[in-house]
């Protein structure tokens, strides 16, 4: 979308940090969040992509885009800092940077397995310590990606465990920040069809369909916390 199609936002519009924003769900969820009047913080390791959705975002009054691996915990709480010098303040974070490994226990090869702990279970861990002095600033919210194979794993799925592993994550958060007025929400999603997948899931949700339930997430009044969300396609069982 052009600059000139976006009205310049308010000192007040709410500030939403994202991880795994260049792609699929999270460059979903930036999308809508934009368009419904929010500041967004992408963060992801590639900068061209984040930088290429903050150009059509309608740039950096809207968007600022932070290179980062996420399993860094200097990197992210720098990606904080600087969200919080260009915006003000966080309202929100969406972790949803996240890898897959399908090959089973016989298969997968062993440096995903790595990514995919370091990434599903460290990295949020590490996102959620990184973001909770700004999240106490502004009594903000915290939303979690997790994936309906946390709650049925798939055969062989070390993917699931992670996400099981979110579930947790999402609970400890829960139990220890709300007293400090920080909302936490597990948002777990059914198949999604996104880049996480080498081919089309022509049956699976779309990015945006989560992006919606991500956005109404975060929409609810300060005394409302949506703990737990899921949402599948409607042919999944
Ligand atoms: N697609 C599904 O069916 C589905 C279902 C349920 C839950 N989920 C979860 O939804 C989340 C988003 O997945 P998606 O479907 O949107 O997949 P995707 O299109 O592959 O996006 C994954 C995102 O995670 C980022 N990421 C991965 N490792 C990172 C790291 N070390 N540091 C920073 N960013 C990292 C990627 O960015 P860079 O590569 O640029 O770093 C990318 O932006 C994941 O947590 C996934 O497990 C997906």
């Amino acid at each position: 979308m052009p600059d000139g199609a976006r009205v310049t936002p308010s000192a007040q519009a709410p500030v939403l940090l994202i991880t795994g924003a260049s792609s699929g769900i999270g460059a979903a969820t930036a999308r809508l969040a934009v368009a419904g009047g929010h500041r967004v913080v992408l963060v992801a390791r590639r900068g061209q992509e984040l930088s290429d959705l903050v150009a059509e975002l309608g740039g950096e009054q809207h968007a600022l885009a932070v290179a980062c691996d996420v399993r860094e915990f200097d990197a992210l709480r720098d990606a904080v800092a600087r969200g919080v010098g260009a915006f003000g303040g966080l309202d929100g974070v969406f972790a949803a940077a996240g890898v897959g490994a399908v090959r089973g226990f016989r298969n997968d090869d062993l440096a995903r397995w790595r990514a995919v702990v370091e990434t599903n279970i460290l990295a949020v861990a590490l996102t959620i310590r990184a973001c909770i002095p700004a999240l106490q600033a502004s009594n903000g919210h915290l939303l979690l990606m997790g994936s309906v194979y946390g709650r049925n794993p798939a055969a062989g799925s070390l993917y699931s465990a992670s996400k099981r592993a979110v579930q947790a994550l999402a609970e400890a958060a829960r139990l220890e920040l709300t007293g400090d007025g920080i909302r936490v929400t597990l948002l777990e999603a059914g198949t999604v069809d996104t880049p996480f997948f080498d081919n089309p899931q022509a049956d699976g949700l779309h990015a945006d369909d989560v992006a919606r339930a991500a956005l109404w997430a975060l929409g609810q009044p300060p005394h409302v916390d949506v703990s737990q969300l899921v949402i599948r396609p409607t042919a999944q069982h």
